[in-house]
């Protein structure tokens, strides 16, 4: 496990974008696995100013994201899919037809994480895996559990999660009570993962994840067991480290 911590938030997006951009300028069918919420969103502008550098293009490149809310069309602006054309796909020359997310409004939930499922497996491994991190040590929507799931499924989101995920909603009624996420199985199957983590309300959770007990009660800490983790935090969140 590699943690780097940064000073700055620019310099902590500089870096993150980097080893994305890095791997896409080496191998330009890279399969990206992307995250979405707040954390990821300063490292996406950094990639959009490199590609409008001219310097990659993700033309031939696939991407996976993690997550979905259940119920919501791809015109929601709260849904994922939204914010993924809003924060990078609308700003760079990504092929439309290869990048995925799951349905949140497909008829038949399972048979949607079922064909999510079928389309990663035909590209055998996401080569880096971009993860934020839940207050309560989720990872994608795999929340804390007795066990967990390997492949993608539907999850009801926690109490704690959707009251998180509120300040993006106009109410807190209308943050969806479900979602569709990728599994750990498939999270940890990744070549690389690349973890970041900003803020000081995030310290604690970071520090227990990659340091404290590897248990299915804090998803994030089964990454302790990946061979190729890197870990971007901001002075914040590095605190306890
Ligand atoms: C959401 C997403 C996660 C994300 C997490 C943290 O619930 N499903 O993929 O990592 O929340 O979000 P934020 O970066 O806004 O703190």
């Amino acid at each position: 496990m590699n943690i780097l911590t940064f000073p700055t938030d620019a310099e902590l997006n500089e870096a993150g974008a980097g080893i994305i951009t890095g791997l896409v300028q080496t191998k330009p069918n890279a399969v990206l696995g992307l995250a979405t919420g707040s954390t990821p969103i300063g490292i996406y502008k950094e990639m959009i100013r490199t590609f409008r550098k001219n310097m990659v293009s993700y033309k031939q490149a696939t991407t996976f994201n993690l997550d979905e809310y259940v119920g919501l069309p791809a015109s929601d602006p709260q849904s994922y899919a939204y914010y993924m054309k809003e924060h990078l796909f609308d700003h760079i020359d990504a092929s439309p037809e290869r990048t995925h997310i799951p349905s949140g409004t497909a008829a038949d939930p399972e048979a949607e994480c079922k064909r999510y499922d079928a389309l990663l497996e035909s590209y055998g491994q996401i080569d880096l895996q971009l993860l934020g991190l839940g207050h309560n040590g989720h990872i994608g929507f795999n929340e804390p559990d007795h066990s967990l799931i390997r492949g993608t499924h539907v999850v009801k989101l926690s109490d704690q999660t959707r009251d998180a995920n509120a300040r993006f909603f106009e109410t807190p009624e209308r943050v969806p009570t479900h979602a569709i996420t990728m599994g750990v199985g498939t999270i940890l199957k990744a070549k690389t993962i690349l973890l970041v983590v900003k803020g000081a309300d995030k310290a604690d959770i970071v520090h227990r994840a990659l340091t404290g007990e590897i248990t299915t009660e804090c998803p994030a800490s089964l990454l302790q067991t990946h061979p190729h983790l890197v870990v971007l935090l901001d002075a914040e969140a590095g605190r306890h480290f």
